[in-house]
């Protein structure tokens, strides 16, 4: 096994102290030094690379997410490590291999004691940007598609904020499912330019379904069999919940997994009624608590990091900002029309061990 590397100065971290959405971003967030702790059994301490910003932070920030954590809290939901040093009892991970940390939170940070439980030993050749987003919205997109409907090969499932990296997971998995995707955008630069004028995207700025049900009939004709409208992915809620409800099939289903309207779903009580569409929510964290799930879950980080490995998975990455600067990256990814993801680099991304 390689010796441990020397640490380096204390690791800093980046804590919430304030989740007064009146307040700006920036200014409740803390960037901190702090002590390193000395490991426990089963433990490892984990040097970060690269952690996303996503959506679920900023609701986090908002105080409007799942989690609520006691202020203050280190933020971020997920990156990508390195394994810094072991306690003496884990044998199976070395220093140096890169790892999937899971844990509630608390990833927007150089360094984290996790125990080996919690990590998942990923490929130190695939790109760690990629990696550090693995565990939120491709894990989703896959439950999305795979857990959650009775679908059948050539249906058709609608997704909003399309190329959202949730978007982007689910039209990059749908097709080894044989599912057809219709993609809605809510401007026309938000399409990408090798899909200009392919009929699986539609854009529909005003979200009062028409454009979406009009959309839905054009891609249904340009396609060699109609297939089943069964399945239809929300990431916003309000007005675009109804939209969607009403461009499905009969017995068709709605998964409401976001917020980002920050409106209440308006559903049309006649689909629900007459034509038996339903409509539920989807969070992945309570997915992978539900015991039944735990055999699906076990697999499925693996399977996902191989597909990021062949780059059969891939997300777009918009800008990279050093950990100091998470109040910047945080109001970058707050802003809308984002070329990608927003990333921060922790102290080890650029350090060799
Ligand atoms: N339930 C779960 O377990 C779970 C897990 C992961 C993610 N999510 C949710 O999935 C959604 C996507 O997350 P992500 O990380 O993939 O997003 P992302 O890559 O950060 O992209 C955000 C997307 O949302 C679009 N958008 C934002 N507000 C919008 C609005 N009012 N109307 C239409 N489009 C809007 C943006 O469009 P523009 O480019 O036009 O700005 C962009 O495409 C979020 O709601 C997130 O919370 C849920």
């Amino acid at each position: 096994m390689p010796p441990a590397p020397t640490l380096p100065h204390p690791p800093r971290q980046v804590e919430v102290i304030d989740t007064d959405p009146s307040r700006p971003l920036g200014e409740r967030l803390r960037v901190r030094t702090v002590e390193r702790a000395p490991l426990g059994a089963g433990q490892v301490r984990v040097g970060m690379l690269a952690m996303a910003v996503n959506p679920a932070d900023l609701l986090q920030l908002d105080g409007r997410y799942g989690l609520r954590p006691t202020l203050p809290y280190v933020a971020g939901l997920e990156g990508v490590g390195v394994v810094l040093e072991t306690a003496p009892d884990v044998t199976d991970l070395a220093a140096g291999a890169r790892v999937l940390p899971l844990a509630a939170g608390g990833f927007w940070a150089d360094e984290r004691v996790l125990h080996r439980r919690a990590l998942v030993p990923l490929d130190a050749a695939t790109d760690a940007l990629q990696q550090a987003m693995l565990c939120a919205n491709p894990a989703t997109a896959w439950v999305l598609l795979r857990h959650l409907a009775p679908l059948q090969p050539g249906d058709w499932v609608l997704q909003n904020a399309a190329n959202s990296a949730v978007g982007q997971c689910v039209r990059q998995l749908a097709p080894a499912l044989g599912l057809r995707v219709l993609n809605i955008v809510r401007r026309t630069g938000a399409v990408p330019a090798e899909s200009a004028g392919d009929p699986a995207w539609v854009v529909d700025a005003s979200g009062d379904g028409s454009t979406l049900k009009a959309g839905l009939a054009r891609a249904r004709e340009a396609s060699a069999a109609p297939g089943r409208a069964a399945l239809a992915l929300d990431a916003l809620g309000g007005q675009a919940s109804g939209a969607l409800a009403a461009a499905l099939d009969d017995g068709g289903t709605v998964v409401v997994y976001g917020l980002m309207s920050g409106e209440p779903c308006a559903l049309p009580a006649h689909d629900l009624v007459f034509r038996g569409v339903t409509v539920q929510g989807f969070w992945l964290a309570r997915w992978f608590a539900d015991p039944a799930n735990r055999a699906h879950a076990k697999g499925l980080y693996p399977a996902l990091a191989a597909q990021l490995g062949t780059g059969r998975l891939h997300m777009a990455v918009g800008a990279v900002h050093d950990l100091a600067d998470a109040a910047i990256a945080v109001q970058a990814a707050a802003q809308p029309a984002r070329a990608g993801k927003v990333l921060l680099r922790g102290a080890w991304w650029d350090r060799p061990l």
